[in-house]
């Protein structure tokens, strides 16, 4: 077996675009049809069968859930040959599912990779979250900043007037003050049901998306995977994990976190240079989602190495029954 040191990520991104594909082909035919469950489990099947195709010694480390609740793709959980290099794995076989289930936009499947000790070891609570594209002064926009000071900020900064800034957040009754204030500084709000992995990568990319921040809490494993998006794509990104109860700290502590209130940098939570894919399951802004045909499904998969700053979008036309 070799060593971490030896990542090499530039083949195994190819390998990576693979899984990420082959959980949105298994997807496919679960897209519109009212059933979340089914439509999830047949995105983990598939990224697990193809990840154990890999030669990696690959250790999930934001995955379905802990050992107890998730019976594949558990955190902890061992995936590929073991012949190849200790890389961590962050996934969200179906970033999405009730988008999935409803046939709207922006379902992704999505899997990130390093070398061991490169992501955080987010545990399963919600996590504060607040990102802008690239291009920016380091620190301009901050979880500590009150939500219109985060807009005045990155207005200023922009020469443009809080008008002109269109902020992403979640619909959710959490964040009903936010919006509110978001709103009052004239700010336009683009407020999606779902995904915010998503969410946070149309800040990378704001000419084509129109989105310049995002911010509001959602899932922590989810803000890993955003995090290692923009390490990719470039842009800022904070997240601090947010606790409800004795049981969700338990689990932090258990993922080896003791400062419980430390707020994290994109940086702090992906320490190392990873390779990162995400396939559209459903159409988005950043990608279009599996196009059917009679007798073929064809996907776009966005393949990026944060090494280098590579992106490629990767075609796949299949036979639907082949792989
Ligand atoms: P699933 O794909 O697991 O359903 O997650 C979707 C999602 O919208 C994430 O993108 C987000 O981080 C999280 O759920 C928000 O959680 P909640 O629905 O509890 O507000």
């Amino acid at each position: 077996m070799t060593t971490p040191s030896e990542f090499h990520d530039r083949m195994l991104s190819l390998g990576l675009a693979r899984v990420a594909e082959q959980a949105a082909l298994a997807s496919a035919s679960m897209i519109g049809r009212g059933d979340e469950k089914a439509a999830d489990q047949a995105a983990v099947n598939a990224m697990r069968t193809q990840l154990n195709l890999l030669d990696i010694a690959g250790v999930v480390v934001i995955g379905e859930g802990e050992r107890d609740e998730a019976p594949m793709l558990y955190i902890g959980e061992e995936v590929g040959t073991g012949n190849g290099p200790g890389v961590d794995i962050a996934l969200d076989p179906l970033e999405g599912t009730t988008l999935t289930a409803k046939d709207m936009p922006n379902a992704l499947t999505v899997i990130a990779m390093g070398p061991r000790g490169s992501m955080l070891h987010a545990p399963d609570v919600y996590m504060e979250k607040v990102a802008i594209g690239p291009g920016y002064p380091e620190g301009l926009i901050t979880l500590d900043m009150p939500p219109a000071t985060r807009v005045s900020a990155l207005a200023t900064e922009k020469g443009c007037a809080p008008s002109d800034i269109t902020v992403c957040i979640l619909e959710r009754p959490r964040h009903e003050a936010m919006i509110a204030e978001v709103r009052s500084t004239g700010a336009a709000i683009r407020l999606i049901t779902d995904g915010d992995v998503a969410g946070v990568m149309h800040c990378a990319d704001s000419a084509t998306t129109g989105i310049d921040m995002y911010m509001g809490s959602g899932g922590a494993p989810e803000g890993v995977l955003a995090a290692a998006a923009l390490k990719c794509m470039g842009g800022q990104m904070e997240g601090r994990l947010l606790f409800r109860n004795d049981d969700e700290r338990a689990r932090a502590e258990k993922a080896g976190i003791s400062d419980l209130q430390k707020v994290y940098s994109r940086d702090e939570m992906v320490t190392q240079d990873v390779i990162f894919a995400a396939t559209g399951v459903t159409g988005g802004t950043l990608l279009p989602g599996i196009r059917r045909e009679p007798g073929w499904l064809t996907t776009e998969t966005l393949l990026m190495r944060s090494k280098t700053g590579s992106v490629r979008r990767v075609q796949y036309r299949t036979p639907v029954s082949g792989n």
